[in-house]
């Protein structure tokens, strides 16, 4: 495959098209923003860690039955993914209190929950992503009833899989973003990235972030954590 036109650039990626109009190139960078772009660092090694890290964790996940847009990781910093239409929302799924969450309903830090909360934020970067809810996605049209109740089932399952990859690793899975994509068939297919920059995770002994709330709290090297999710997600994934 050989790499087109940059089709679009992104706060940690780049996407170009290839000469498969069905495949598209993935260029992850060195670069870590927060507050929706507003702050934006270079980070080295970044972009190599969360290609290999959502290169294998798309992998694990096709394995075990959740199909997804990732087609092979070719080098450090390239992924070749399936081109879907993207949906404009972003599905969290969240097992604990944290982020957004702790701070709308004001509940202790990592208050567990029985069953998972689900919620759905409008992508825009002019609105600030905000909340949106299933008749407010219909309204606006953003995406069928089918759709919405698709993108649910599969963010339940990725949970699912996710909190047993993660505790193999001695991680908990606090919450994660994920993205979906239609297909030109029409289905539902699991896109973007998965990855410390869109999971919340925290290690089980030491109750420590390895994730991006170390670049966003400050609270230490990025590239330090990440290689040491990394290391341990290789260990369980067998370092395919
Ligand atoms: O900030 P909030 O608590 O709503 O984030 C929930 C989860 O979604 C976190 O794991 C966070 O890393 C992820 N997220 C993301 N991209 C955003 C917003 C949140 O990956 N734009």
């Amino acid at each position: 495959v050989e790499k087109g036109e940059l089709l679009y650039t992104g706060k940690a990626k780049e996407m170009y098209a290839t000469n498969d109009p069905e495949v598209l190139w993935v260029q992850y960078l060195d670069q870590a923003t927060a507050l929706n772009g507003k702050r934006k660092v270079a980070i080295d090694q970044k972009g190599l860690l969360n290609n290999r890290i959502s290169s294998l964790i798309f992998k694990d996940l096709a394995q075990h039955g959740i199909p997804n847009h990732f087609i092979d990781q070719p080098s450090a910093y390239v992924q070749l993914v399936r081109r879907v239409k993207m949906i404009p929302l972003e599905t969290v799924v969240r097992n604990a209190a944290s982020g957004s969450f702790e701070r709308k309903f004001a509940v202790a830090h990592l208050t567990k929950f029985e069953t998972p909360v689900l919620e759905f934020f409008y992508k825009s970067d002019a609105l600030d992503d905000p909340f949106i809810n299933d008749s407010q996605v219909a309204a606006l049209k953003v995406a069928s009833d089918e759709v919405v109740a698709e993108m649910k089932r599969q963010a339940l399952l990725v949970n699912t899989r996710l909190q047993a990859i993660f505790a193999e690793m001695g991680v908990q899975l606090v919450d994660f973003k994920i993205e979906f994509g239609l297909t030109t068939t029409g289905q539902v297919l699991l896109a973007d990235e998965i990855s410390p920059d869109s999971c919340r995770l925290v290690d089980e002994k030491t109750q420590k972030s390895l994730d991006k709330d170390v670049f966003r709290k400050n609270l230490g090297d990025l590239t330090t954590v990440y290689q040491e999710v990394l290391a341990r997600l290789a260990t369980v994934e067998g370092s395919q």
